[in-house]
């Protein structure tokens, strides 16, 4: 912030001698500048003041001072100052407004005098990501609603959907009624009694009595985007390949290698066939039409490869290709699917996976394995997002005494240590550090207020690092903040796990 701002704040606002010193406002995430004033105003007083709208990049600037802000950080930011008699808001865009507002509905929620402040404030990262896995376990439009409801109070901006997997097809797909008539259906309801334990059989047909699950029609999809969108935040697909498609191979056998049963790996696609491309493409092709945004996101982690080995049709593609290995093999997909990307205007996001036998050229890593994968694509010039299993994965259990333990031991404290931005990372490749995510899988995670115990406050401490600048992160003032806003939270009906534990099975 320019000196002569920070003074002129100060001077409006600096406590007067041997008056207690105001509490500054307790707002996750923790905004870059914050001046506390003297004065305080009663909630109900504050939602009702006039708020003072000025969207002028020109004033922003102004209030900026010598701050050099990228063109994304700068839509984002805002310039709010709460005064008694009334609200100001500058900022560039109306994604800044909606910001600062989101920051005075959380000061609101916490307290029933809020201190007069300014803020001056922006995102450290341009991807404030949350990834939710429905495959396994559905849970629907409501739920969705709620969650991105509470990413835009924490001013996340990007909501992985994770809609297609081995045990069930979530998405409408016109060109292939049989992934949602079929493979979005399974017989009973708990992923590791059907995947483990195999009760029940594979998919059943829509309509089955007591079948379970469930998918987004293309109505659905265009109201979660709207909902998202008034929210600033953007939602990417996940459309999975060549890997964790068993339900796609249950729906269309064809698509698997050309061997008894599909070969001895039982959840890929053939990347061999043409055929496997064709269905590809004309399920991007709905998918592209559906979802305006740049990115998609294509998987290809985890892909088992012993049938490309053996298959005809595999091998006939990597002599025709000059492709020395399976690996290679993976590789031309994905640089195959993200040429067809490119062609529609769009960008691909991968696991780290898909580093191996090649990067695509333009291709965006998700560092899952750790952060080698992000380290690695970042040295050949790649963009990545962190999210690495150990720091990021929410799945993983918050105490070892949890209902449906899984996963490794993952407090809040280790989530809220990780910085994207690590010391590996030169500053002349900073740029390619996009941001966080928390991902939210839900081999165990069945019911809706689980979903949420496995979310929050977590997700508080992934919002954190990826809005607030790295020298203002400070644990103890979180954790304080955290259960606070957690209280709140719990509040307005989400089941936000709190220590000792008070979360049980309804
Ligand atoms: C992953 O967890 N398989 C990306
Ligand atoms: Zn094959």
């Amino acid at each position: 912030m320019a000196a002569g701002l920070s003074l002129m704040l100060l001077l409006a606002c600096s406590p007067k001698d041997n008056q207690p010193s105001p509490q500054p406002a307790k707002v996750i995430p923790t905004p870059v500048e914050l001046i506390v004033g003297t004065d305080s105003i009663s909630v109900n007083k504050l939602t009702n003041l006039p708020q003072k709208v000025s969207i002028s990049e020109k004033d922003l600037l102004c209030k900026l001072g010598d701050q050099a802000l990228t063109d994304w950080q700068l839509k984002s930011a805002y310039w709010m100052e709460i005064g008694k008699r009334r609200v100001k808001i500058v900022a560039a865009d109306e994604e800044g407004v909606f910001y600062a507002r989101q920051s005075l509905k959380m000061m609101a929620s916490l307290d029933s005098m809020v201190t007069c402040c300014t803020i001056l404030d922006w995102p450290r990262f341009q991807y404030r990501g949350v990834m939710l896995d429905e495959s396994r376990h559905f849970q629907g439009k409501e739920f969705i609603y709620k969650q991105l409801e509470m990413m835009a109070l924490l001013k996340m901006n990007r909501f992985h959907f994770h809609l297609v997997d081995n045990p069930g097809w979530r998405l409408q797909i016109d060109a292939y009624p049989r992934l949602t008539q079929f493979t979005a259906w399974r017989p009973v309801p708990y992923f590791w009694d059907w995947e483990i334990n195999k009760i029940g059989g594979d998919f059943v047909d829509e309509g089955t009595p007591d079948a379970y699950g469930g998918y987004y029609t293309k109505k659905d999809i265009a109201d979660i985007l709207a909902f998202a969108a008034e929210r600033h935040i953007e939602v990417i697909p996940e459309i999975e390949m060549p890997g964790h498609n068993y339900e796609t191979r249950a729906a269309y056998p064809e698509l698997a290698c050309s061997l008894e049963d599909g070969g001895p790996s039982k959840r890929e696609l053939c990347p061999g066939k043409e055929s496997t491309y064709t269905f590809l493409e004309n399920v991007l092709l709905e998918v592209f039409e559906l979802f305006p945004n740049e990115y998609i996101h294509i998987g290809g982690d985890e892909a088992g490869k012993k049938s490309w080995a053996i298959c005809p049709d595999c091998q006939a593609r990597m002599k025709d290709e000059g492709l020395e290995n399976v690996e290679e093999l993976q590789s031309y997909m994905i640089r195959r699917m993200e040429r067809f990307a490119h062609e529609h205007g769009k960008r691909i996001i991968g696991w780290d996976e898909i580093l191996e036998g090649g990067l695509a050229p333009d291709a965006t890593v998700m560092s899952w394995r750790g952060t080698k994968g992000g380290l690695k694509a970042i040295a050949e010039g790649h963009d990545v997002i962190f999210a690495p299993t150990h720091y990021c994965y929410l799945d993983h259990h918050q105490d070892p005494e949890q209902y449906h333990r899984a996963g490794r031991h993952l407090p809040l404290e280790k989530v809220y240590s990780f910085d994207p931005m690590q010391e590996k990372i030169a500053e002349e490749d900073a740029h390619h550090v996009l941001g966080i995510q928390g991902c939210l899988w839900t081999e165990h995670v069945l019911e809706a207020w689980h979903a949420e115990m496995q979310l929050y406050p977590r997700v508080f401490a992934i919002a954190e690092t990826g809005w607030s600048p790295a020298e203002k992160k400070n644990w103890p003032d979180f954790e304080q903040r955290s259960s606070k806003f957690s209280k709140v939270a719990r509040d307005w009906g989400y089941n936000v796990y709190v220590k000792p534990m008070t979360n049980v099975a309804p």
